[in-house]
């Protein structure tokens, strides 16, 4: 096909999961862009629908199922319709999905990304299922074309994979051993976003301060591959990568996601104290409050070095909002077990949580331990953490009224285009009234209420 041909071919690329996915999306629809195909939001006007998918929970894939099913539907009555894959469910599943999937023409893996164009042009020109899945190097494409959604915000994913082993957790299958970006890459991508305007960067990976691309035996120009088994005594390097990002002239505010308690260490939360760029936000994975099911879950830390690593960060940056995943009725969890969990959240009292119901991952090292705690049950402890999270965030929000704050603002708030959305340096959202032309900068606002998690402000 040549450009005009596909001027006319619409796509979706649907999109599930984390913030990496979100990232391999605006790369894909930049990709397809400069072809020449029109990127549209509604799924039902597209000639090809592309699934970007997460497999880390068994509710993703269910959903990414049904909408398979919908789609073969649609093909029925518009057999030009191009159904495709990407993401985790892709790495997980492969070529199998083919079989079960008849209306399925292709299927990409995370780090075949650059061939996207060529895949589809082969599946209109064939009509054979197609796939493209490699096995190894690294999934991080950094390109100019990026179609992101904002002008002022970048993701930047700098390393991929996982080498810890949590029993649960499916990622380093999906995403395999830890690669990170070298460190010069990431400063020179880093500083193109802020010379395009970008003014706040979040930093991205499985298992982002396990960072290892800074000085691996000087200065690299690959990415770098660490050993699997090789995290317990190699310490990050993500200190250093913050400290030398934080010197970008322009570039204001630095987010990162997801840590891992065990490389949470002294020295990062050094950096994030003395650097005022680096967000007040610091998202670290509890799991679980009791040491029985920590070590069940391999998750390398117990409960009171968990709330050591958070009193010490708390005291160096008193200001930090702290976040954290849970995880109920994981396998073994007996009532006390919950209780441990519960007594720790009331005692952290955090900010915010993503408080998930267990589910088995083909595959993983849980999946050969029995899943004995009845849905119900994980649903009744679900629902009371819920509940309780809830009121310690309202209560912590709270604390946070008239004070008057620094807010990057965002944009127009989707609710009203009168008002303006922005978010605190603990990255929490604040609605306020101003004109436009405050969007891409930094503006004191006073909050005087807070709703659904949502700050109401006043410019001050
Ligand atoms: N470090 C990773 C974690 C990915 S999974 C990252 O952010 O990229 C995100 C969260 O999903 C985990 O912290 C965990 O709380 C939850 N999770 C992972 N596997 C799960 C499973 N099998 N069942 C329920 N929740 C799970
Ligand atoms: Fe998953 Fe644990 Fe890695 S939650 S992504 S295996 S740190």
């Amino acid at each position: 096909m040549k450009v005009d041909e596909k001027k006319g071919l619409k796509v979706a690329i649907p999109t599930f999961g984390c913030q990496m996915n979100e990232y391999d999306t605006q790369v894909a629809a930049g990709l397809l862009a400069h072809q020449g195909y029109t990127l549209v939001e509604d799924e039902s006007e597209a000639d090809i629908v592309l699934m970007n998918t997460c497999s880390v929970r068994e509710h993703a894939e269910d959903r990414v199922f049904s909408r398979l099913g919908m789609l073969g539907k649609a093909k029925r009555g518009n057999p030009d319709l191009i159904v495709g894959l990407m993401g985790c469910m892709v790495e997980e599943h492969r070529e199998k999905l083919f079989k079960r999937f008849p209306q399925l023409d292709l299927m990409i893996g995370t780090r075949n990304i650059k061939e996207l164009p060529a895949l589809i042009e082969e599946v209109a020109s064939s009509r054979q299922q197609v796939a493209r899945i490699k096995q190894d190097g690294i999934s991080i494409e950094y390109t100019d074309l990026i179609q992101r959604d904002s002008k002022f915000h970048a993701w930047l994913p700098i390393m991929t994979g996982c080498n810890k082993v949590c029993t649960f957790c499916i990622v380093p299958i999906t995403r395999g051993a830890e690669v990170s970006m070298p460190a010069r890459e990431v400063y020179r991508e880093a500083s193109r976003l802020v010379g395009e305007g970008v003014k706040w960067i979040t930093l991205l990976g499985q298992n982002v301060n396990s960072y290892y691309g800074a000085y691996y035996g000087g200065v690299t120009d690959s990415a770098t591959l660490r050993q699997p088994g090789s995290h317990s005594n190699a310490s990050s390097e993500f200190p250093e990568l913050l400290d030398m990002l934080c010197q970008i002239e322009g570039l204001e505010r630095i987010s990162f996601t997801t840590s891992h308690p065990s490389d949470a260490t002294e020295e990062l939360f050094q950096v994030i104290a003395k650097n005022p760029k680096i967000s007040r936000r610091f998202h670290l994975p509890l799991q679980s409050g009791s040491d029985k099911i920590l070590k069940r879950m391999k998750r390398l830390h117990r409960y009171e070095d968990y709330k050591q690593k958070i009193n010490r960060l708390r005291e160096l940056v008193s200001d930090i909002s702290i976040t954290t995943d849970i995880i109920v009725g994981f396998s073994g969890e007996a009532e006390e077990d919950y209780e441990a969990t519960r007594r720790a959240i009331e005692e952290i009292r955090y900010d915010g949580a993503y408080i998930f119901k267990y589910s088995v991952r083909a595959g993983t090292p849980a999946a050969k331990l029995p899943d004995d705690v009845p849905q119900e049950m994980k649903e009744k402890r679900h629902q009371d953490l819920l509940a309780l999270q809830k009121e310690i965030s309202m209560g912590k929000n709270r604390s946070w009224l008239g004070r008057t704050v620094q807010v990057f603002v965002e944009g127009q708030s989707a609710r009203n285009a009168d008002d303006l959305l922005g978010r605190t340096l603990q990255e929490k959202k604040v609605v306020f009234k101003g004109p436009c032309d405050l969007i891409g900068t930094t503006q004191s606002v006073t909050l005087h209420d807070v709703k659904n998690e949502t700050f109401l402000g006043r410019l001050s």
